[in-house]
């Protein structure tokens, strides 16, 4: 088997087994790939700003996130039907993000139930992201029932009014797996609709459902797909604990704005009344240091952790964020810091971003 070093090394593991169809689904972006590209490439425009002579002989990766501890500022992004990249899909990537020690962000279209993940890797930190169906009782008895397995916050993904144009995705002849999903079965028996899957999603989503998520199910609520200073404002108005910086890794918007190079005004709009993530892009620890420069508290790995389980299960996934892990700690101390608190606006330089 070819060497397990780094994220990329885990990519070319992961195409060798996954079928051609899910691998258009999973490494795929939207239109001609553009913002995909621009994620990961932003990173090369930051230039970190290394101090020395610090001692740096014990280094901790370990943060909070909404007061949760975790092992690292990297957290698991939602991803939708894991069963495509590996039979033991959210179920292993549960039991790998918790032995690795860090938060699951479980999907609303995910191919296992939140509490069967919950069963899976039980009192490992987890929240649950958030898909509007148009008949909303289909998401509000997903929540209900991973409040109840004991998930923190809800992350309500707000980028995905409609579905991106997923040329990629066409060209490989990816078929949603409806049949796998218990979201979709529980919206096709309550919606009278022969559209496909993801037009049960509601279009008409507005910020009220941010306050009325929170004040109905009394979690923080987290929202997630915002690349804007005023979005950022209106997050924080309208009670948001936390916001991700994101494009939905690159598969909605094409021609979007990285996440890299939105956070700097998210973080200033936000001005610490909320927690401020990052999606998008994200390969190393380096990154992983350049993001928490610029203001983020923790990034979401997406495409990563698929790679992970479609090779190796929970085992798989676990490597994965055990080489981000590594890499990080590493960033952190020839960065000249401690810990992830330690690290300020003064150790990136943007003059290139
Ligand atoms: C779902 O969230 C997707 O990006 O396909």
């Amino acid at each position: 088997m070819e060497q397990l070093l780094t994220v990329d090394d885990a990519e070319r593991l992961a195409e060798a087994v996954v079928p051609a169809e899910a691998w258009g689904y999973i490494a795929g972006g939207a239109g001609d790939e553009r913002t995909l590209l621009w994620n990961r490439e932003a990173f090369s425009r930051c230039r970190l700003r290394y101090r020395i002579l610090i001692d740096v002989s014990d280094v901790s990766t370990e943060t909070s996130v909404l007061g949760t501890a975790v092992s690292m500022p990297v957290l698991v992004a939602p991803m939708a039907y894991q069963q495509i990249a590996h039979q033991d899909h959210e179920l292993a990537t549960a039991q790998g993000a918790a032995a690795a020690g860090t938060l699951l962000c479980l999907s609303t279209v995910a191919t296992a139930t939140p509490a069967a993940v919950a069963g899976a890797a039980p009192g490992a930190a987890r929240w649950l992201q958030v898909y509007v169906f148009k008949d909303r009782s289909v998401s509000e008895e997903i929540i209900a029932e991973a409040l109840d397995e004991g998930f923190s916050a809800l992350v309500l993904t707000a980028d995905f009014p409609v579905v991106g144009i997923r040329d990629r995705e066409v060209r490989a002849a990816f078929d949603v797996p409806e049949a796998d999903v218990p979201a979709y079965r529980s919206a096709r028996q309550r919606i009278e609709s022969d559209d496909p899957a993801l037009d049960l999603l509601d279009a008409g989503v507005e910020w009220g459902y941010v306050t009325e998520l929170r004040e109905r199910f009394g979690v923080p609520v987290i929202v997630k797909g915002l690349v804007t200073a005023e979005d950022a404002r209106l997050a924080c108005e309208h009670g948001a604990a936390g916001v991700v910086v994101s494009n939905h890794g690159g598969r909605q918007l094409d021609g979007a704005v990285a996440s890299l190079e939105a956070l700097p005004e998210v973080v200033e709009a936000v001005d610490g009344r909320a927690e401020v993530y990052l999606d998008g892009g994200v390969r190393r620890g380096t990154d992983v240091v350049t993001a928490l420069a610029l203001g983020a508290r923790a990034v979401l790995v997406g495409r990563p952790v698929m790679y992970g389980l479609a090779f190796g299960g929970a085992k798989g996934v676990q490597q994965v964020l055990e080489i981000l892990r590594d890499e990080t700690e590493n960033a952190l101390a020839l960065l000249g810091c401690r810990s992830p608190a330690e690290v300020t606006r003064e150790h990136v330089s943007t003059k290139y971003l």
